[in-house]
């Protein structure tokens, strides 16, 4: 099956088994392999990307659902020129980055959540990263490393 959409900013096409997941898509045809495969069943949040700026778990959405749609993984997110967004380096700052395993879904739980508002609460926060587990970091750090990144946002606009 042909699939169309857009990835990362660019328009592409791709021809895949209807029956297999974006995250396969996205990994074994795109080779953007940001999107982890952890618990394959919805309830970890390491496969997650961002289709039309809605959060979703790519491991339980079938591929030819994002055609004619946008796609950004998280690979999409840091500028062109190889550096880290302004949310990737809070996460290293604020020591929100351990084995690294969950983070491509921590930031873009958070750039989902930043579209909405600047000035999440932290309650809000720990609510936009429910659907994402972290074996490591105890979340805190995350939670700091959002909030600050909004704030730096809201600061600069
Ligand atoms: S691998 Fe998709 S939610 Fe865990
Ligand atoms: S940093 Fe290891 S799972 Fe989150």
């Amino acid at each position: 099956m042909l699939i169309q959409f857009t990835l990362n900013g660019r328009p592409v096409s791709v021809e895949a088994p209807a029956h297999l997941t974006l995250l396969t898509v996205l990994r074994d045809y795109f080779h953007l392999t940001g999107a982890k495969e952890g618990c394959s069943i919805g309830e970890c949040g390491t496969c997650a990307v961002l289709v039309d700026g809605e959060l979703v778990n790519s491991c339980l959405m079938l591929a030819p659902k994002v055609a004619a749609r946008t796609v950004l993984t998280i690979e999409g997110v840091s500028p062109a020129d190889g550096s880290l967004s302004d949310l990737q380096e809070a996460f290293i700052a604020y020591g929100a980055v351990q084995c690294g395993f969950c983070t491509p879904g921590m930031v873009l739980a958070g750039e989902a959540l930043l579209a909405q508002t600047l000035t999440p609460t932290r309650e809000q926060i720990r609510t936009a990263l429910a659907g994402n587990l972290c074996r490591c970091t105890g979340y805190q750090q995350i939670v700091d490393a959002i909030a600050a990144a909004g704030a730096q946002r809201k600061e600069v606009n």
